[in-house]
């Protein structure tokens, strides 16, 4: 197979291409803006293979698209490229309606025209895989109710608003014109090269620093975390067995309240990286609890057993594995880490972290 991968430079996206370098025999065509968020070097361990090919090319952009599909010829699509953090969306939502609803439809229309003129045995195994996210659903009440691929759509923030635009498209695209789509929506993932602006990644590298652990609101929200090689396992699971049409949930029956895993990460801490910077007596004792975030969701928690039951998927690693490999991760990789705190990346730390500060 001949594939393209949108926002292969990305957290989850490199992982996908890293396991299907890794794992099959498939050529992989990664197309990536490289924003802020794309990082080559998390390709590094796969970017001299003969089936890995890169484009530094934007999603918006048609007719470097159209060009694009036309030499490679490819076989399926695994859309990632996207913006992805929620805060950045509540300070500035015009590169989340542009990406991540405008790119799509840009890609589904390129798609489409591509996939018109393939001869029928080639259009009949082609796929587009729309790869979303859990928060079109909303939050939930703290109770025991999971999102289910039923569960109606409730986006909280201009991010999951141009998730969930975008998911509608890629469906209206099938039902209108028979684009041959499988969608997922997935849960918090966690693990290695993941970009320091996230929870997990934040908290590690500010208690390595001495710096403080900002916690919004009361800590009490609820995410559901998986490791991102489960994600990516599940990725290529639904691009190459499920039935055209489908949509899987995806999650890591992993419910944690963020304050548990911020002092989780702490404990860690404390057992592999026992030499503090210098002042800080417990890693925990870095704990600050800041201003909320704006339409901060409670609660999220995915029901997996779709994709259980119909593609026998279920993540290999459990939390207290995850949370280790990738603390662990992270203390080993000093210099992933220093290259990508960038001028960009400390403005961003100092905008955010000033302004929601109690
Ligand atoms: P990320 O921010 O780490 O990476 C996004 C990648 O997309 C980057 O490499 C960036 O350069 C690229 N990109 C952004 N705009 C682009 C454009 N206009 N053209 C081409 N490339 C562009 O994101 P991630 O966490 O790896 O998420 C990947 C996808 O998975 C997203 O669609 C996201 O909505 C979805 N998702 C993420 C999570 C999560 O926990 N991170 C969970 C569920 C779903
Ligand atoms: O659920 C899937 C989503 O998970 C993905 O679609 C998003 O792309 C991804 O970024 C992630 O969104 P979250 O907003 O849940 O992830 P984040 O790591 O930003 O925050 C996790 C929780 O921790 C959330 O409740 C907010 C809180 N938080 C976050 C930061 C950055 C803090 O308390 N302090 C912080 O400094």
């Amino acid at each position: 197979m001949k594939v393209i991968v949108t926002g292969g430079a990305g957290f989850i996206g490199s992982a996908v291409v890293r396991h299907m370098i890794n794992n099959t025999t498939h050529k992989v065509l990664n197309i990536d803006k490289l924003t802020y968020a794309g990082n080559l070097e998390s390709l590094g361990s796969i970017e001299n293979s003969t089936r890995y090919h890169f484009s530094h090319t934007d999603i918006c952009d048609r007719s470097a698209l159209d060009k694009i599909f036309f030499e490679f010829q490819p076989d399926a699509i695994m859309h990632l490229a996207a913006e992805s953090h929620v805060d950045r969306s509540i300070t500035g939502s015009a590169t989340f309606i542009e990406t991540n609803i405008i790119g799509t439809y840009q890609l589904l229309e390129v798609t489409r025209h591509y996939w018109n003129q393939l001869d029928i045995d080639k259009k009949q195994v082609f796929r587009f895989h729309h790869i979303s996210t859990d928060e079109v659903y909303g939050d939930l009440d703290d109770t025991n109710d999971l999102f289910l691929e039923t569960t109606p759509y409730a986006p909280s923030s201009p991010y999951s608003a141009s998730k969930a635009s975008s998911d509608h498209l890629v469906r209206a695209w099938h039902r209108t014109y028979g684009l041959p789509i499988v969608l997922t929506n997935c849960s918090n993932n966690y693990g290695p090269f993941h970009f320091p602006e996230k929870l997990i990644p934040l908290v590690i590298l500010n208690a390595l620093a001495g710096k403080a652990l900002p916690v919004y609101g009361n800590g009490a929200q609820i995410r559901d975390w998986l490791y991102v090689e489960d994600h990516a396992r599940a990725l290529y699971q639904v691009l190459t067995e499920a039935k055209v049409g489908e949509t899987y949930n995806i999650g890591g029956h992993n419910e944690q309240k963020n304050i548990d895993v911020v002092k989780a990460i702490c404990r860690l801490l404390e057992e592999l990286a026992p030499n503090k910077p210098q002042g800080v007596k417990n890693y925990e004792d870095l704990i600050c609890y800041v201003a909320d975030r704006p339409g901060h969701d409670l609660r999220y928690a995915i029901d997996a057993s779709k994709i259980k039951q119909d593609l026998g998927w279920i993540p290999q690693e459990s939390f207290e594995t995850g949370l280790r490999k990738t603390v662990a991760w992270y203390l080993a990789n000093q210099e992933w880490v220093q290259h990508i705190q960038s001028g960009e990346y400390q403005n961003w730390i100092q905008q955010q972290y000033d302004s929601t500060t109690d």
